[in-house]
C-alpha cells in the first residue's frame, strides 16, 4: 500500500533520513522503531509531505505523493497525526472531530461522527466538553478519531504513546488494532515503546541516525535479543 524507496531528506546541513526503504502492506500494521533522534518523526513527515526529500519516494497504492502538495494528501488517502496530541483546546471535543473531515472537503456525516464514538466510547460522553478538559490519554484518542474523519487508507501514528500510563497505552494500542481488522485500515506506528509496537505489529523497521537497521516480522525483531539490546531498549 505504502512503499518508500531510498528516501533520504533533512533540515539545512542536517541529514536526517538517509536512504530509507520499506514497505507497509495493506491491512497491516509496520512499526517504525528506533531511538530518539533516530529519524522516525522526519520519516513520517516526509512521506507526508511537511519535508520534502532530496532524493527517493513515497507511493500510496502506485500514486508517487511527490507529486501531491501537502494540503492534498487527506484526499489521496493518506492521515498523519503528529506527535504531541495538538487538539484545539479552545473547541469541544465534537468542534475538533469535525475538523479531520476538512481535508476531504468539510462535510461530516452523522455515520462519520456515530463511528467515532463507537470506537471512542469516551468521547462520546464528552463530544460538548472543551477539549482543554481531557486528560493525555483522551487528546490522544481525539486526534486519532480526528483523523479517522479524513477516512484514510494509510495512517501515520507518531509517538501515541509518550508518556501515558500503561492502561491507558494498551487500550490506544488495542484500538489501532481494531482499526486494522475492521476496515483493513494501514498503519504505520512510529514508537520508541518497541516492546508494545512490536507486540501489535505485523513487521517492523529499526532506524539509527537516519538508515534502516533492519526491517522484519515484528516477532523476529521482539525475539532477536542482541537487536533489542542495542536498539529497541528492552
Ligand atoms: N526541525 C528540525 N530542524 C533541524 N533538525 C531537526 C529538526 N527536527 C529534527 N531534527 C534533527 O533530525 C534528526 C532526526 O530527528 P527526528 O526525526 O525528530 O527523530 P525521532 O523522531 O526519531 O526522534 C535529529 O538529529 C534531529 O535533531
Ligand atoms: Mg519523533
Amino acid at each position: 500500500m505504502l512503499s518508500v524507496r531510498d528516501l533520504t531528506a533533512g533540515y539545512g546541513a542536517v541529514t536526517a533520513l538517509d536512504g530509507v526503504s520499506f514497505d507497509a502492506a495493506e491491512g497491516e500494521i509496520t512499526a517504525v522503531l528506533g531511538a530518539n533522534g533516530a529519524g522516525k518523526s522526519t520519516l513520517l513527515r516526509t512521506i507526508s509531505g511537511l519535508v520534502r526529500p532530496s532524493r527517493g519516494s513515497v507511493t500510496l497504492a502506485g500514486l508517487d505523493l511527490g507529486t501531491v502538495p501537502v494540503e492534498g494528501m487527506a484526499a489521496v488517502g493518506l492521515a498523519h497525526v503528529p506527535e504531541g496530541r495538538g487538539v484545539i483546546t479552545e473547541l469541544t471535543v465534537e468542534e475538533n472531530l469535525r475538523l479531520g473531515a476538512l481535508g476531504r472537503g468539510g462535510r461530516v456525516g452523522a455515520a462519520d461522527l456515530e463511528r467515532a464514538y463507537s470506537l471512542f466510547p469516551i468521547l462520546a460522553q464528552r463530544y460538548r466538553a472543551s477539549a482543554h478538559v481531557l486528560s493525555g490519554g483522551e487528546r490522544q484518542m481525539l486526534v486519532i478519531a480526528r483523523a479517522l474523519l479524513a477516512r484514510p487508507r494509510v495512517l501515520l501514528l507518531d509517538e501515541p504513546s509518550l508518556g501515558l500510563a500503561p492502561r491507558i497505552v494498551v487500550q490506544i494500542f488495542e484500538l489501532v488494532q481494531t482499526l486494522v481488522r475492521a476496515d483493513g485500515l494501514t498503519v504505520v506506528l512510529v514508537e520508541q515503546n518497541a516492546r508494545s509496537a512490536l507486540s501489535i505489529a505485523n513487521r517492523g523497521v529499526v532506524l539509527n541516525l537516519g538508515r534502516v537497521v533492519v526491517s522484519d516480522e515484528a516477532a523476529a525483531l521482539a525475539g532477536n535479543e542482541r537487536l533489542r539490546h542495542a536498539y529497541l531498549g528492552f
